[in-house]
């Protein structure tokens, strides 16, 4: 899980960063997706490090998945008797439906959010149309409906992000009873540094700040 966790965090933070170059221009932000396209060149041809980072980013969604689902299934194999009491545990209550819906929704997500800005297919500006173009496009104000839902999706990439930092953070044998509240306020401020990032460029094409 946290191998796998650790390569997605790494992806968002570096996509975040790439998504905010849309307030330095057209131009700016085209170039770096033609960057994202040819680097390696002339070593690799044209999109294969991105294909292989393409491919390690589906192994890591996979694998992330898989064993979040074997870890359940052994949970629920060490404890075949359910606890006599009726008080949720962290193990049943809000952090597991946040976990398990929050990453199905996240899921879905993806693919609409693939289908919008890299293909083009439910875009207005199409495959045709620049990486810029489909940004500001995709986020204009008559399509309200797209940016709430990047802003459900994106805070809940926040929230499954939140308690995924601070699961690490205990498996990993850092939280102790002085590093507990230190570490819980880092794994907030981590995930709302990103989902702040994140919704900056749909918000500021709303707005019109980004046209
Ligand atoms: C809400 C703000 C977001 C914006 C404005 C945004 C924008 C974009 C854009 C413009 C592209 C296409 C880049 C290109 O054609 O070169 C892209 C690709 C992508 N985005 Fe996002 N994104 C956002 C959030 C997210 C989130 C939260 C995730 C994951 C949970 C995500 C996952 C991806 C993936 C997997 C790709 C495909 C990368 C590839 O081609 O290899 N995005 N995004």
């Amino acid at each position: 899980m946290a191998v796998t966790g650790a390569i997605l965090v790494l992806f968002l933070v570096g996509h975040m960063a790439g998504n905010l170059k849309s307030f330095f221009g057209a131009e700016t932000f085209n170039a770096y997706a033609e960057f994202l396209r040819t680097m390696g060149e002339p070593i690799l041809p044209r999109r294969v490090l991105l294909t292989v980072v393409e491919v390690v980013l589906v192994a890591a969604v996979v694998l992330h998945m898989w064993s979040a689902i074997s870890l359940a299934r052994r949970a629920g194999k060490a404890r075949p008797v359910k606890y006599a009491a009726k008080r949720k545990s962290q193990a049943g209550g809000y952090a597991t439906h946040i976990m398990r819906w929050g990453g199905v929704t996240i899921v879905l997500f993806v693919v609409w959010h693939l289908l919008d800005l890299t293909f083009g297919v439910v875009n207005p500006a199409g495959w045709d149309g620049t990486p810029y173009e489909r940004l500001a496009q995709g986020f204009d104000p008559s399509r309200w409906w797209v940016t709430l839902f990047y802003v459900v999706a994106v805070v809940m990439v926040g929230l499954h992000l939140r308690h995924g930092l601070w699961s690490a953070f205990q498996t990993l044998g850092l939280a102790s009873s002085r590093s507990y509240r230190p570490l819980k306020a880092a794994a907030a401020v981590v995930s709302a540094v990103l989902v702040l990032g994140f919704l900056a460029v749909p918000v500021a094409v709303m707005i019109g700040v980004i046209k």
